[in-house]
């Protein structure tokens, strides 16, 4: 049940409060809210449904304003059936809840009350959205790629920066594939189809499916698949074009995967660089992480940085002391410099958990900005959004924003700025 327990533990409450008490100091540059999403399972006995984003959607959110913690609040993705609880983005100016498996998405407003289920205008045949849809930070258009458990094909679908689906292409696949990220790059949309996928509503590993990546040109056109070996993708970090190539950096689990025994997973940091004749695969880092985040800033573009969240799946190199092997995350962030090829690790109190960190740019310089994360302290039994220094990642935090209740370690958020 350790998904049921202590920082992933449900909550019941909606809870207010406003001018938060905080250790520190609040860069009076971050102006906007820091949000959440993430499954609430509750009356949900089964671990493996709640891993797998199950339970009512809740987003967790802060609002900063002027150096002060404006208000938190938590509210519930309040919506008919199965509550979109992946994700949170702002697309068009509003705010989205996300889900997957072709479910719509729903509008929040600036308190996070709902709003209802929003389609972003798609046209009768579309899927909506996808978990991880992505924008590309020069033209503003959202792409993302869904899948339909019981479809055999999936689509990739682009919003305009005013917030209209302007086209949807059609992938045919041999069967729904657990397609929960893509990649995107200038030019390209990048796609797999791992050993795990539907059968009929049960997600599972097919042993024999190899892993199929597809490249795809961003306005549509012939896929381009070519096989590797069994593997998973978890996430994306972030992919860009190089010449002839496609580069992408993500997160892979090797396989075979069980979802029954999550802990024999072990994901860790890879670059996959997709040339015409070949996918050439090298590890960037062995150590057990997800959760991966890039200045959005430098989404499908080269870049330098990317950010992670430590996980202890069966490796216990981030792990605290006398923390169980099997959490799934622990009390690290990660900082990647791609270019040097080593990293940094933040690590918080031996008891706290971290989970995904985002970035907030402050300034044009890739790192110049700061980490935003909820860490869960359990001598209080409550969450702080805790704010870093990119550029001084391992130094003491520059502030932390206790909040009144807990925030159980949940799924993905950003930081959405005051325009
Ligand atoms: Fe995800």
């Amino acid at each position: 049940m350790r998904y049921l327990e202590g920082p992933f533990a449900p909550v019941t409450e909606e809870v207010t409060a406003y001018d938060l008490p905080v250790t520190g100091r609040i860069p009076a540059e971050l102006n906007g809210r820091y949000l959440r999403n993430g499954p609430n399972p509750l009356g949900v006995e089964d671990p493996v449904v709640h891993i797998w984003g199950m339970g009512q959607g809740m987003v967790h959110g802060v609002r900063l304003r002027d150096g002060r913690a404006e208000w938190y609040r938590n509210r519930f993705v309040r919506v008919p059936g199965f509550a979109p609880m992946v994700h949170v983005i702002e697309h068009a100016r509003r705010t989205f809840a996300m889900a997957e498996g072709g479910l719509p998405p729903a509008e929040l407003d600036e308190e996070l009350n709902t709003v209802g289920v929003c389609d972003l205008g798609a046209t009768a045949e579309g899927f909506t959205a996808g978990a991880h849809s992505k924008h590309d930070p020069l033209t503003g258009e959202l792409h993302s790629l869904s899948y339909m458990v019981g479809r055999d094909f999936v689509q990739h679908i682009v919003t305009d920066a005013g917030g209209s689906v302007v086209r949807t292409t059609a992938v045919p696949m041999t069967r729904t594939p657990f397609m929960h990220d893509f990649a995107l790059t200038e030019n390209h949309v990048v796609l797999w189809d791992t050993p795990l996928g539907f059968d009929g509503f049960d997600c599972r590993w097919s042993p024999g499916h190899p892993t199929r990546v597809g490249v795809m040109p961003r306005a549509g056109g012939e896929v381009r698949w070519s096989e590797i070996d069994p593997v998973h993708v978890s996430h994306t970090l972030n992919a860009y074009d190089d010449g002839d190539s496609v580069v992408v950096d993500l997160v892979t689990a090797g396989g075979p995967f069980d979802p029954a025994a999550p802990g024999a997973i072990r994901p860790a940091l890879d670059r996959w660089t997709i040339t015409p004749d070949e996918i050439r695969q090298r590890r960037i880092d062995d150590r057990p992480q997800d959760f991966p985040r890039v200045n959005e800033a430098r989404a499908t573009r080269p870049y330098r940085y990317g950010y992670s969240a430590a996980t202890a799946l069966y490796g216990i190199p981030f792990a605290p002391e006398g923390a169980p092997p099997d959490d799934a995350f622990t009390n690290a962030l990660v900082k990647h410099d791609l270019d040097r090829g080593t990293a940094e690790v933040h690590r918080f109190g031996s008891d706290e958990a971290v989970g995904e960190a985002v970035f907030a740019a402050t300034g044009q310089g890739e790192d110049e900005g700061y980490l935003l994360t909820y860490v869960h302290d359990p001598v209080r039994g409550a969450g702080d959004l805790v704010i870093l220094s990119a550029q001084d990642f391992t130094g003491e935090p520059v502030a932390r924003v206790h909040l009144p209740a807990r925030v159980p370690l949940g799924l993905h958020g950003n930081w959405l700025p005051d325009r």
